[in-house]
Parts: C-alpha cells; structure tokens; sequence
C-alpha cells in the first residue's frame, strides 16, 4: 500500500460487489468516476450518505462520472443495507458498492487509517479522469458526512480547468467568473479568451466562465 497522490494512476481493481464482481477499469470505460469509502455497513451518517449519492445520481450522469462506493461488509450485507437505504432516504442506489471484506481495495488506496481505526475505512474520495490519472483526493473522519454539493462542485473545477487554460477561485460555482491560468500573459489571455480579461493584479486575471 503506498499513498496516492494527484497525478497518479488510480490502481485498478477487481472486487466484489453489491453488484456482482466489478472491474475498476472496464466499469468506468472513458468516464470520469468518483471512489468513495465508507466506515461500515448499517451506520447512521453512511445511510444518508449512500442515499444521497443515489438521489444526486442524475448530477453525476450529467458530468459523465460513474460513482462507486466501498465499505468492508461482505455482498450479502450490502444487500441488505441497501433496502434500509432505499427506505429511509426514499430512492434507489443505483450504483456498486464494493463488498471489501479481505480489506484488498481498502489497502490499496489507503482507506484505513490505522490511528483512526484500525478495522473500518475512513471517508475516502478519489475523482479520477478518464486516462486513470487521479485528479482529486479527500479524506473525512468517520463522524463528518461528506457535502455532495462539493463533490459535484470540485468536478465541475476538474473538468473544467482539464480542457480551459483556466483555474477556479474560492468558492466557485459553474457559471461564475474564473481565473485566468498564471501560465499565460495577459497579452495572449486576451486573445485566448474572446469573453474579455479584466486585469484585477498582473498576476490576477478574470474572465467569464468560458462554457457558461
Ligand atoms: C456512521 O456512518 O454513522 C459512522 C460510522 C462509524 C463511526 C461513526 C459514524
């Protein structure tokens, strides 16, 4: 088990799941995908999590992620859970959960953090890019739910910034002004950007969302 870092290749997988046995690398095929790990089966904070995740499914799609959810209860138990999630949370998971057992994905991507607990996952993110290269690590306690409207904010920035020559400010959402990457002169920025730059600073130049 080594860290993963931005900029690495996600390791691929194959594993059980609340769907069956499930590749990493063919279930994500040329989309985008969000990994997300999850202390335990039957916990109070993970069922609201995996209902969300479920009810903001139609998000993902859009941006062409494909999600999947891990925690280290067998398939049999998953199952279960799901029902409990589908109730409480009124929908449908529509995606696999990882049935990581033997703890082989959880070692691999460093899920369980030892000082934490040394038995259960912690709340892992990877956001990985359709060449496999991981674009996005998060790591939440147990006791801290994740906000799915960040997650859904943090790809529109990765998707984004991966095709524009442009990074995203503080608390930015789709449709807002960006940052005009540093790596570009205001010069050519004005010629790249036909929406205009506003030269806030030399090094501080805004434009209009270039997809908006
Ligand atoms: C939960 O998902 O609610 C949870 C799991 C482990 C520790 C604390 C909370």
């Amino acid at each position: 088990m080594a860290t993963i870092r931005l900029g690495d290749k996600a390791p691929d997988f194959t594993a059980d799941s609340s769907m069956g046995t499930i590749n990493l690398y063919d279930y994500l095929g040329d989309s985008w995908g969000i990994l997300f790990s999850h202390p335990a089966d039957f916990t109070p904070v993970c069922t609201t999590e995996l209902g969300t995740a479920a009810n903001f499914k139609d998000e993902f799609d859009k941006r062409n992620v494909k999600m999947i959810a891990l925690s280290v209860d067998g398939a049999a138990s998953h199952a279960e859970w799901i029902k409990d999630i589908n109730e409480v949370q009124n929908t449908v998971v529509n995606f696999p959960i990882i049935a990581d057992e033997d703890k082989k994905v959880s070692d691999l991507y460093d899920m369980i953090h030892p000082n934490a607990d040394n038995n259960l996952t912690v709340r892992s993110v990877f956001i990985i890019a359709p060449d496999k290269t991981v674009k996005l690590t998060l790591t939440y306690p147990a006791s801290t739910g994740r906000n799915f409207y960040e997650l859904l904010r943090v790809i529109d920035s990765l998707q984004l910034t991966a095709y524009h020559k442009v990074a995203t400010p503080a608390n930015w959402e789709q449709g807002k002004e960006v940052v005009v990457s540093p790596a570009i002169s205001t010069a050519d920025a004005k010629d790249m950007f036909s929406k205009g730059v506003t030269e806030v600073k030399p090094y501080l130049r805004m434009t209009p969302d270039p997809t908006a």
